[in-house]
């Protein structure tokens, strides 16, 4: 097989939909508009889980010789030079452009992010977008960049049937079973989009949870996003700041988790990858000429500090994917920037882990979503018309 640089659209490593990976437990219930100004108090965290009634006390649950995950990554039929990951603190990392994004990829991390998935999807009410797509108007062509471990992909497959959905990530870590309209690829999207038709272009493209893959959001994904979308097509990232916060005074200067997020943003930036970039997207999307651009951000409590159940909850979950994830987000920076060993990235993390699940400090991350539409010709003319800007957008 060539490597996925040269592969032309009829030989990239896509997965091979054969057979069906379940999906993680989903939410159901009525869940929060967006938290600034506005509470939460109808939010409920119901998990459904599928179990099927039929299944009995003597029925026997065959064990599974590959442990716990939903399957085994390096099942894929991929090229082998792509799935030969880096080995490095006890973590695995992306063997595609080795190098140029510091978060492992190994089963741990994949089980957190999937587990995240479903906090951030309580958090957004159940949603999978806030572009306007509904049965009546469903997307056609879709793309998610920085797909992960594909779940959102695979559940606008379900929810949209009809439309054909693509995921790209440096990994080939997604499932094989998936619906038959959903397609991964191996890609880096900071580079020149390949892997799809020249010609072809998307209706919507979403990125989540990718701060700290992109040097320039403009350059790496906005401007290119925007060029691939068809006039009308929208362009929605959800995406968390990194930046611990607070909005009373329980949180000491010295509190060890933000400053140790601190420190990751500053690492990070040194090396090209910016952090701090959620609050960026709705400006740069602006800049880059999509129109109807609009931001909702919810705050997500550290742990479960909140006097409100529903809070509370959701406060746990995340103590639970920091404690988790914080591993994860520490060891590339700090050992790739700041020269750390193994020893000393763990001795460091003891006391951010204490931090994580102190309920004195009321602190919460920002996560936001914004989307935003790419206009049609004869917007742009008008647009040009009343403001003389003829080079808003740089459409196609
Ligand atoms: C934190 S994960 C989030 C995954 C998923 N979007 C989610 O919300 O669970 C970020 C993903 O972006 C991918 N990524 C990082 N840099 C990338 C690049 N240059 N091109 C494509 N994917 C990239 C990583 O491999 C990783 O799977």
């Amino acid at each position: 097989m060539s490597s996925p640089e040269n592969q032309s659209s009829s030989e990239r490593p896509a997965t091979d939909n054969s057979s069906r990976r379940d999906a993680p437990p989903q939410a159901s219930g009525a869940v929060a508009p967006p938290l600034d100004g506005v509470s939460l108090m109808n939010y409920e965290f119901t998990f459904q889980q599928h179990v099927d009634d039929r299944v009995t006390a003597s029925f026997r649950i065959e064990a599974d010789p590959n442990g716990s995950r939903l399957e085994s990554p390096d099942t894929h039929s991929i090229t082998s030079s792509i799935s030969k990951y880096r080995v490095e603190n006890g973590r695995t990392f992306h063997a595609y452009k080795d190098g140029s994004y510091m978060y492992p990829n190994d089963e741990q991390e994949l089980d957190r992010q999937d587990y995240q998935y479903v906090v951030l999807k309580h958090v957004m009410g159940g949603k999978l977008y806030f572009a306007p797509w509904s049965q009546e108007k469903p997307p056609r062509n879709v793309l998610d960049i920085g797909t992960g471990t594909g779940q959102w992909c695979i559940e606008m497959g379900d929810e949209f049937p009809s439309a054909n959905i693509s995921g790209t990530d440096l990994s080939p870590v997604q499932p094989r079973d998936v619906p038959e309209n959903v397609h991964f690829y191996v890609e880096d999207s900071r580079e020149d989009w390949q892997w799809y038709a020249q010609n072809e272009t998307f209706d919507y493209i979403h990125t989540r949870m990718t701060v700290g893959a992109w040097q320039d959001l403009k350059e790496d994904i906005l401007q290119k996003s925007y060029d691939r979308l068809a006039p009308g097509g929208w362009f929605e990232a959800q995406e968390i700041q990194c930046t611990i916060l607070c909005d009373d005074d329980t949180m000491p200067d010295d509190f060890e988790l933000k400053v140790h997020f601190d420190d990751l943003e500053d690492a990070s930036a040194a090396i090209g990858r910016p952090l701090k970039l959620a609050h960026k997207f709705k400006q740069v999307m602006r800049e880059v000429g999509f129109v109807d651009v609009e931001e909702v951000t919810y705050k997500i409590p550290i742990n479960g500090w909140p006097r409100n159940r529903q809070y509370k909850q959701l406060g746990k979950m995340w103590e639970h994917n920091l404690i988790t994830g914080i591993h994860a987000v520490s060891v590339g920076p700090l050992h790739r920037v700041r020269g750390l060993n193994q020893n000393q990235i763990q001795m460091m993390l003891v006391p951010v882990r204490t931090a994580i699940s102190d309920s004195r400090v009321h602190a919460y991350h920002k996560f936001f979503i914004v989307w935003g539409r790419k206009p049609f010709p004869n917007e742009l003319q008008t647009s040009a018309q009343g403001s003389g800007d003829a080079t808003m957008g740089g459409a196609p």
